[in-house]
């Protein structure tokens, strides 16, 4: 969101002024009252909040706790607005756009600043190209002060703004890198009335392969707007993306999940357009522990009405799948209560399927084929 965006901004000397989170209109006419003219901001990890009516100008302390009644509990590309950023008022001359991305067809970063900022960067692309400059990166050398002064140049800044820029870029590079970023955004960058650069806007997307060296990063997540399934699974460090159909789907190696999800989606043509609900990759030791949770989490699915297993035994036998299968309808008991198709091929393919047949559980449908197998959960699913 804006205001943590502006926090990591600040902690890397960007300028930029942080203002107060408020709650709820109260807390946003005290947040006023400190500051005096305030401009009142939707809290949302999306961008275009100005456009949908949630960014406005407060004059008075009563004028800023009135937006945040409209704003609180208003809805932004399907986000509810939970806080507001009650943002000290700026007295903006112009506005520019400028952020760095990783460029993965070209393997490198790439800085995108244009002086025609403040609306979205999109419509200048496509309006006047010709306003904005994209100056790739190598990623050996980075933003130094030489690049800095390229960026600056090239994105035609003004006169009395170089030297800011040039402070202004490296900055936002050390954001960028120190954080593990793979998009940090400002637009509006404003230059004020009185010729100063502000960053207005923030926009960061951190790069979750960091995650492990960024402890801090972990209070950016937002857990109101992420599901409560895939939060479960998170918790339960499961590879686990919720989707809207009604057949569940565990399978090992993301590889075979993706292909599961698609012969599911297929087979279901026939069974009244049934579809994958989800996508589970319990990965190689498929132990029946996370059997269990992989089940449990997917059981939990109200949208499920039948689950299709589809592992292939590698390194992990089918021996050992199959008692984790077993041993996760034990762990469940009787919240385990949607049929189950299950395929199994591989290494031990034999022994797996007679491990099952032998547990005998009323729930359970063995597979010979990942097809066939897909075909009947389709099916248990459209009854
Ligand atoms: N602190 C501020 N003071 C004055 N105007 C602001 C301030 N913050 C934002 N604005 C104005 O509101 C517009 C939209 O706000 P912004 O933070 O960019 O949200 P979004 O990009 O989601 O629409 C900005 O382009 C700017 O013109
Ligand atoms: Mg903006």
């Amino acid at each position: 969101m804006e205001y943590q965006a502006k926090e990591l901004f600040a902690k890397h000397d960007v300028s930029v002024t942080l203002g107060i989170v408020a709650n709820t209109p109260d807390e946003a006419k005290a947040a006023a009252e400190q500051l005096g003219v305030v401009v009142v901001k939707a809290q949302v990890q999306a961008g275009g909040r100005g456009k949908a009516g949630g960014v406005k100008l407060a004059k008075t302390p009563d004028e800023a706790k009135a937006h945040a009644e409209a704003i609180l509990g208003m809805e932004i590309k399907g986000l509810t607005v939970n806080r507001v950023l009650i943002a000290p008022a700026a007295d903006i001359a112009e506005e520019y756009y400028f952020g760095y991305l990783l460029d993965r067809s070209n393997r490198n970063y790439l800085c995108i600043a244009s002086v025609e900022g403040g609306v979205e960067i999109e419509e200048v692309a496509k309006t006047n190209p010709d306003a904005v400059h994209k100056i790739s990166i190598d990623p050996l050398t980075g933003v130094d002060e030489a690049k800095a002064r390229e960026i600056v140049a090239e994105a035609e800044f003004p006169e009395v703004l170089v030297e800011q820029a040039v402070v202004f870029a490296q900055r936002l590079w050390d954001v960028f890198v120190k954080e593990d970023a793979t998009l940090v955004e400002v637009n509006p960058l404003a230059r004020l009335a009185d010729d100063t650069l502000e960053a207005l806007d923030g926009k960061v997307s951190l790069d979750d392969n960091a995650e492990f060296r960024h402890g801090d990063h972990a209070v950016f997540e937002d857990k109101e707007a992420a599901d409560p399934l895939e939060a479960k699974a998170k918790a339960k460090g499961l590879n686990y993306v919720k989707l809207d159909g009604a057949v569940g789907v565990i399978g090992n190696g993301a590889g075979l999940v993706m292909s599961t999800l698609d012969v599911v989606a297929y087979a279901g043509e026939a069974h009244g357009g049934v579809k994958p609900a989800n996508f589970l990759d319990i990965g190689g030791g498929a132990s029946a522990q996370v059997m269990a949770d992989g089940l449990d989490v997917i059981l939990n699915d109200s949208q499920v009405k039948s689950v299709f297993v589809n592992v292939f035994g590698g390194i992990t036998s089918c021996d050992a799948v199959a008692n984790g299968i077993v041993g996760a309808l034990e762990l469940l008991g009787d919240s385990a209560s949607k049929p189950l198709v299950v395929r199994l091929d591989g290494n031990a393919v034999e022994e797996g399927r007679r491990i099952l047949a032998a547990a005998n559980h009323p729930l359970v449908t063995l597979a010979e084929t990942m097809d066939g197998g897909a075909d009947r959960a389709a099916e248990l699913a459209n009854k």
